[in-house]
């Protein structure tokens, strides 16, 4: 397997040397490339010499028959940015290729893994901040830095992960790339929107982005996905088959029909509890009479598909505003699901519209995992890792048993 290690202009370069002999311990093969400023900070020489391959750094300087950048891109089996510039993120997001590094990153169709390295206002400034989303929601993994005392002689976020990190990282994405091959998934994302009147509705803050974001991951992880989403803004990740509802009503039909024919069923949408009774087919007028919403209760998808499933690993979410281990727990039980998903949508800085969620993963055994608070795209990745986990569980104690159990005769 080969790995393009690339290296850009940061002081954290030189542990560039060390995460390269680490993936070399694991068989790896390294095709070192360094931007022109990440040569300011440690010599070609010294990648060139460990990895045993010439350091490209210069978009025109080849004259071989090959375009080296498109030749590259097609060798390797990933590309690991470490450390990664808050320049050279930028470029990734933007789509700028006026290098040769960021040229190879638009040539790319493996997966991408960044380890980012600055300074800490940089590192929170909402330029980087919106780079990293943009680069999360198409899929590149972020290796988080750490926090301490940094070169600039301040303290903060911003110093390169540990080495260890990130090898970590990238014998993760190995591990996982195609685990769903052959998997019939169906994801539910976003808010439903229950109409009152042709203008006015009652809906929920739901964004889609946690749903969006387990869609992608099992996309990549090379399951058939079907998404039902509400209206969203979102992108779907390509791939995908995406089913667009509106109402609670149209998402249970949608999720109905769909899930005879999958293996795995989360259900991440926010659907709404409640509908208007009656729908006016007109604009209620301000002159008339106070009026008065009559709600009645929609299907319970979850406890249905509880209810239905044969094979199918059923998960769901309990976005809760307190009491989240109690009532996910209650949820688990009543709904008879395979995992349950707890978080508190409460904070502003997770839940329903951030990026971020901090959740709380209960098993039907009872077993619970507590994680902090992380990218969407971070949890996704766990909670794919679970399901797998636990899918493989279940597979192993239906195995029959093996002849050595079958009593002997004569
Ligand atoms: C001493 C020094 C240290 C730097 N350290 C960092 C750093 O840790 N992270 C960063 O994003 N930029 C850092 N920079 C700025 C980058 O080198 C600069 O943005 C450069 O254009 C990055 O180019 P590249 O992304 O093509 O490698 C540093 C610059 C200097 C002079």
């Amino acid at each position: 397997m080969k790995i393009i290690l690339a290296v850009t202009g940061c002081i954290g370069a030189y542990k560039s040397a060390v995460v390269l002999r680490l993936l070399q311990k694991e068989g790896f093969e390294i095709l070192p490339v360094m931007t022109q400023a990440a040569q300011q900070f440690i010599t070609p020489l010294t990648l060139e010499k460990l990895s045993g391959h010439k350091v490209v750094s210069d978009l025109f300087s080849d004259h071989t028959v090959q375009i080296e950048h498109i030749h590259l891109a097609r060798e390797s089996h990933l590309l690991l940015v470490a450390p990664a510039t808050a320049n050279i993120l930028a470029k990734f997001a933007q789509g700028i290729a006026d290098d040769f590094l960021s040229t190879l990153y638009l040539s790319t169709v493996t997966p991408v893994i960044v380890a980012p390295a600055m300074n800490v206002e940089m590192w929170h400034h909402k330029a980087t901040r919106k780079n990293l989303e943009i680069l999360r929601e198409r899929g590149v993994e972020v290796v988080e830095p750490g926090s301490g005392y940094l070169a600039c002689g301040e303290e903060g976020e911003g110093r390169l992960a540990e080495p260890e990190h990130i090898l970590e990282a990238v014998l993760n994405t190995f591990r996982r790339e195609k685990s769903l091959l052959g998997k019939r998934v169906l994801i539910t994302a976003g808010p439903t929107i229950e109409d009152l009147d042709p203008v006015r509705f009652i809906s929920n803050r739901s964004s889609g982005k946690m749903g969006y974001a387990l869609a992608g991951e099992a996309q990549s992880r090379g399951a058939q996905v079907v998404l039902v989403s509400g209206p969203t803004q979102l992108e779907p990740p390509e791939g995908v088959n995406l089913v667009r509802v509106r109402s609670a009503s149209e998402m249970a039909k949608a999720v109905f029909q769909h899930f005879a024919r999958s293996d795995v069923v989360v259900m991440a949408a926010a659907v709404s509890d409640f509908t208007p009774a009656n729908v006016s087919s007109e604009k209620i007028k301000k002159k008339d009479a106070k009026p008065v919403i009559h709600l009645e209760k929609t299907v319970d998808i979850l406890k249905r598909l509880g209810q239905r499933k044969e094979w199918q690993f059923v998960v769901g979410f309990a976005a809760e505003s307190g009491a989240v281990r109690e009532n996910a727990r209650r949820k688990l039980q009543e709904k008879g699901l395979d995992l349950i998903v707890g978080n508190d949508i409460s904070p502003q800085d997770q839940g329903f519209e951030s990026d971020f969620n901090q959740v709380i993963v209960i098993d039907s055994d009872g077993k619970e995992e507590e994680f902090p608070l992380l990218p969407k795209t971070d949890v996704a990745r766990i909670l794919w890792d679970k399901i797998e986990t636990r899918c493989a569980q279940r597979a192993a104690n239906r195995r029959p048993q093996t002849v050595d159990h079958i009593p002997q005769t004569g």
